[in-house]
Parts: C-alpha cells; structure tokens; sequence
C-alpha cells in the first residue's frame, strides 16, 4: 500500500438515513463498536470491523482512540464570524441588539488585517469544538471575505461565506448599495467559488436591511451562478415579522418578500424561521429550501422556539440543519447547542432524541447545504472530515457514563450519546480532523 492511507481506530456512530423519518430511528445510524476507518488522500477509503479489516490494512499504521467515540465532523448551517467578539451583549432583543452592538463591531471588518485576526480565532474555535464545515456570514466589507476565505483556505477547510448585502436601515458606514453588492459579491464569486473546499453564498442580511432592487440583484447573481448559494434570515422575532410587513406591503408576509425576488431555492438557506405560517412552511418544503434551527441564539435574544417537528413533517417535509448563530448564540459548541434544542423541544412536549439531534448536526446539515455527496457521514469516496469525542470528558461525564458498560448496541449508544449531548462542549472533542489530517489534538489528556 501507498503511504498515503492511514489508519484509525476507535467506536464509529454516523447517520446514514434520517432518523425522523425512519420507523425505527436506530435503524437510521450505524454504530461500529470497534471499527477501522482507512484514509487515503484526504477522502474516506473505506470504514468496517477492526476484525474483519485489520488483516487487509496490516501494513499501515493506525492511530487508535481506545474509548473514544469518532463522527463525522460538525456542520453549523449558522454562524456570523464578525460577531466573535461581541457574543454575549446584554439585555436585548433582535433589532436593537443589532443597532446596539453588532452593527458597531462589523464596521471594525473595514480593516482587512483586523478581520484576519478575527477569522483565523474564529476558525481555530470551530475547530476546536468539532466544527469542519460552517455557512458563514462575514461583514458587508468585501475584504471581510477575502480574509475569511484565505484563513478558510489555509486550514483547507470546507467553508461557505458571502459578504453580506445591506442598502438600507443600517448605518452609513455599513451601507452598500444595490448596484455595488452585486459588483462585489460577483468579483468574490469569481475568485473564491470552488476554490479548493471554498463555496459562495450571496448574502443578504435580511428582509429589513436590503431595498427591492438589491434583492433583484442577489437574484441577479444567482442567475448568473446557478450553483451559489443563498444564505439570510427569515421570519426570527415578532416585532422584525411586522417591520417587514410595513416595508414590503405588497407582499403576501416575510417568505413571500425572497420568494418575489427568485430567492426561494434548493441551495436557499434562511435562518430561524420562528415566527412562520404552515403556508410558508410549506413553500419551502416545495422549494428544497432549508431553515437553519438555531437554539442558543433563539433563547438568548428571546425570539421564540422553532417549530422542528412541523418543519420535519412526513406530508411537508423542509430541511432542516443546526446553527450556532455566534454572536447571537452563546456558543460555539454544536454540542451546547444540541443541549439547548432538546430543551427547546421540551417546552413544546415533544422529544429530541440524540440520534435526532446528532443528525441534524452531521448528515442533516450536509443535506440542508446540498454536500451530502461530499461530507456527513462515513460513506465510502467522501471527505474525511471526522471528529474524535471523549464520552469521560470532564469528571460529571466519566461518572455519568460509568454507570452503564461501553454502548456494543446501537440502543446503548444512543444512551450514551444523549449524555454526551446535554453535558458536552468543546472539552469533549478530543481530536478533530480535516480532510484526513489532523487539525486540532487536546491537550493535557488524562
Ligand atoms: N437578522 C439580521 N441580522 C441578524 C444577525 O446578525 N443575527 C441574528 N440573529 N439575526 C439577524
Ligand atoms: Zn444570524
């Protein structure tokens, strides 16, 4: 064998069907208590039994995580990396936590160092908890993604951003204009677009920020590029669902507004979509669009709670991914955010398993972005972009889970995994890999 294939061993759990529409939700993962995974040039080459692979594989090294449980890495269809520094701003709801503390801080995303310095944090904290693959907001400042993009780059990371459009109610020195958006956002596609692992999303901040005729031209531009993405928010907080209604009168409520501008699409991801009506539920099942579920973000700025079991119906199924939302959220943990979803849930008398929950954060958001070819589980030719997690993390996790025998079943692990969920964060991510190679290892492990 080539030197290029490597080896690793540990317990594998990935998803391989989506356990909200399967009978039997076990059925919708796969589990390897001990299992081998084989990497060859950054892409998986195969995943089986330790047993039945370790005589094929006998030359090659293998890196072994004895009790350790490996997935595929996070995807976090939500997060706004100009807002790092500003997570956790007192006493707001949306729009004056926006005026009041975000748009300040992305005017400092002028400077195309400063936003380095703040993409390469940003970056290095995703990675650390687990995160691989991330749709990314970045500032209204073209340079804001050129330096995402280069940091992105470097860690050759499977990222999607977009420099964020916005003409209007917001303030002068983070103002574009319809005509200019388009001409930077199409420059940035140009250059950046499936540049390496690299993808475009055209970004409107949302409804609210953006005039008529810049909503024409992010359609503009999606014409042009059929294969970028479109990435917003919709529909978030009550007193944002009226102001849109107030500036858009002719339209028939907030989804109509994007749907009027051609903006409804397959790769079309908004986030939140609280405050939604079954129709606009519905139109974006039709669509293929996919709704970004961001727990942290909601509870923290008092918008609301989704409605996750009306979004995954079986009659109108829409897709649904997780998202951090930093710096609306409070963390960069999908595991602190699969805490908060179940609680979520809760208040609304229904369960979120953690087989649910983990799909959504794994092979969930791969399909909600349209990578499920190419990142989300295991499956033999996809990226190997994988992450170790320590079930005995913290000294309330190895008590926890000392309490039943390592998970040999899928029912066990499912069990194990829930603790794993609600007391999980970044300590928890022993290990993260990119592309086949390792990007981050804990340090000081027991
Ligand atoms: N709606 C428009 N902009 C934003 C933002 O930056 N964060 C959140 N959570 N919602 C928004
Ligand atoms: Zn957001």
């Amino acid at each position: 064998y080539s030197t290029s294939l490597k080896a690793i061993r540990g317990s594998f759990l990935d998803f391989i069907e989506d356990p909200f529409f399967v009978p039997d939700e076990l059925e919708s993962a796969r589990y390897i208590p001990d299992g081998l995974l084989i990497l060859e040039n950054g892409y998986i080459k195969e995943l089986g039994e330790y047993e039945q692979l370790k005589d094929k594989y006998a030359a090659i090294p293998i890196t072994a995580y004895p009790d350790c449980l490996i997935m595929p890495g996070f995807i976090d269809t939500h997060i706004h990396f100009p807002q790092t520094e500003m997570i956790a701003a007192y006493g707001e709801q949306l729009l004056e936590w926006l005026n009041k503390y975000t748009f300040p801080v992305e005017g400092k995303f002028k400077d195309k160092d400063y936003a380095q310095k703040i993409a390469s944090f940003f970056l290095d904290e995703l990675i650390k908890n687990g995160t691989t693959t991330a749709l990314v907001f970045a500032a209204v400042f073209p340079q804001s993604v050129e330096a995402f993009f280069a940091e992105a780059s470097r860690r050759n990371m499977r990222m999607i951003s977009g420099k964020v459009m916005m003409d209007r109610n917001a303030p002068d020195f983070l103002r574009d204009t319809a005509e200019s958006s388009y001409q930077d956002s199409k420059k940035l596609i140009q250059k950046w677009h499936k540049n390496g692992r690299l993808l475009y999303a055209v970004t409107p901040r949302f409804a609210v920020t953006s005039t008529e005729e810049q909503l024409e031209m992010a359609r503009k531009l999606l014409e042009e590029f059929p294969d970028v993405y479109l990435h917003t928010h919709l529909s978030e907080n009550v007193k944002e669902v009226e102001l849109v209604a107030q500036i858009y009168p002719e339209s028939k409520g907030y989804l109509d507004v994007y749907d009027r501008a051609g903006l409804v699409k397959e790769k079309s991801i908004f986030a939140h979509g609280l405050q939604l009506r079954d129709d606009e539920f519905q139109r974006l099942s039709e669509a293929k669009s996919a709704i970004s579920f961001c727990p942290t973000s909601n509870l923290f700025l008092g918008s609301g709670l989704f409605k996750l079991f009306q979004a995954k119906s079986i009659e109108n199924p829409v897709k649904v991914g997780l998202g951090t939302d930093v710096g609306g959220g409070t963390s960069f943990s999908m595991l602190q955010t699969t805490n908060e979803a179940y609680k979520i849930i809760q208040l609304q008398g229904e369960k979120l398993s953690s087989f649910k929950a983990l799909f959504l954060a794994t092979l969930g958001g791969a399909k909600s972005l349209c990578l499920e070819d190419k990142i989300g589980n295991f499956d033999v030719g996809k990226e190997a972009d994988f992450i170790v997690l320590d079930l005995q993390a913290t000294p309330l996790m190895a008590l926890r889970n000392s309490q039943t025998p390592p998970a040999k079943t899928k029912a066990e692990i499912a069990e194990k995994a829930f603790t794993m969920m609600i007391l999980g964060d970044d300590r928890t991510i022993r290990a993260t890999y990119i592309a086949g190679e390792l990007a981050y290892s804990k340090k000081n492990v027991n």
